[in-house]
């Protein structure tokens, strides 16, 4: 089929703001966005920019406004979007060039939820923390994150308060705050208490729309604002 992309396109070093630029592309209808935008980057416009790596849904750096909604190009198939589609970088980032949003803020929230182990106990038997399987299904939604912005690009809370850490961050504050094995729960959810943390939410479930892991992003930011509740009214 022949499709019509409509990108936006920005060169900081030639553009004082974003336009768009039509290609048209030969596609089959189980091609993904991905397979068009290189076509059009390889056979007619070199300079065409954009961050993919494994194209497999893995790595989540091909993540995009796709007609308006945040996906991963190399997860959206032609058929689905239909031969006339607009391609834009997500809102709420800086724009580097072209579809590259700039995502070092959106990393430095992730960091400022701790997103890692924190236990400074020797494991039990000497060797390894056990969990009960419970215990693991208790977080086992938030570990499928795989930190491609796509909720937190897609939150009006977050395009409005660049003080609000995003959806993405308390995912993976989440993911640590209930494992069973961890000992700085307290400390996360003091974090997320503050005032860029979860109360910045409104529960519009665009991030639950948005991500492409199937993640229940609203329901964990719930269960961390519960988790809050909790810690302060249990003595
Ligand atoms: S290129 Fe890795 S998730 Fe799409």
């Amino acid at each position: 089929m022949n499709a019509s992309f409509r990108i936006q396109r920005f060169d900081p070093e030639q553009d004082k703001k974003p336009h768009y630029q039509t290609f048209e592309v030969e596609v089959d209808e189980t091609d993904r966005v991905l397979d068009g935008l290189n076509k059009i980057k390889w056979y007619q416009d070199g300079s065409l920019t954009y961050r993919r790596s494994c194209a497999h849904g893995i790595c989540g750096s091909d993540a995009m406004r796709i007609n308006g909604a945040n996906a991963l190009a190399c997860k959206v198939l032609m058929k689905d979007v239909g031969n006339k589609l607009t391609v834009e970088p997500m809102l709420g980032f800086g724009i580097i060039k072209d579809l590259v949003v700039d995502m070092e803020p959106f990393f430095n929230d992730y960091r400022s939820v701790l997103p890692f182990l924190i236990n400074e106990e020797p494991p039990p038997d000497g060797r390894e923390r056990r969990q009960s399987i419970e215990d693991r299904e208790r977080y086992d939604d938030t570990t499928k994150c795989i930190l491609c912005a796509s909720c937190t690009g897609s939150c009006p809370s977050y395009w409005a308060n660049d003080r609000y850490v995003g959806p993405a961050a308390i995912v993976n504050a989440h993911r640590f705050i209930f494992d069973s094995r961890d000992r700085a729960t307290e400390e996360r959810l003091d974090i997320m208490n503050e005032k860029g943390g979860v109360w910045r939410c409104r529960t519009i479930f665009n991030c639950t729309l948005a991500c492409p892991r199937g993640i229940e992003v609203t329901r964990a930011i719930g269960e961390v604002k519960e988790g809050i509740l909790h810690s302060r009214t249990t003595p």
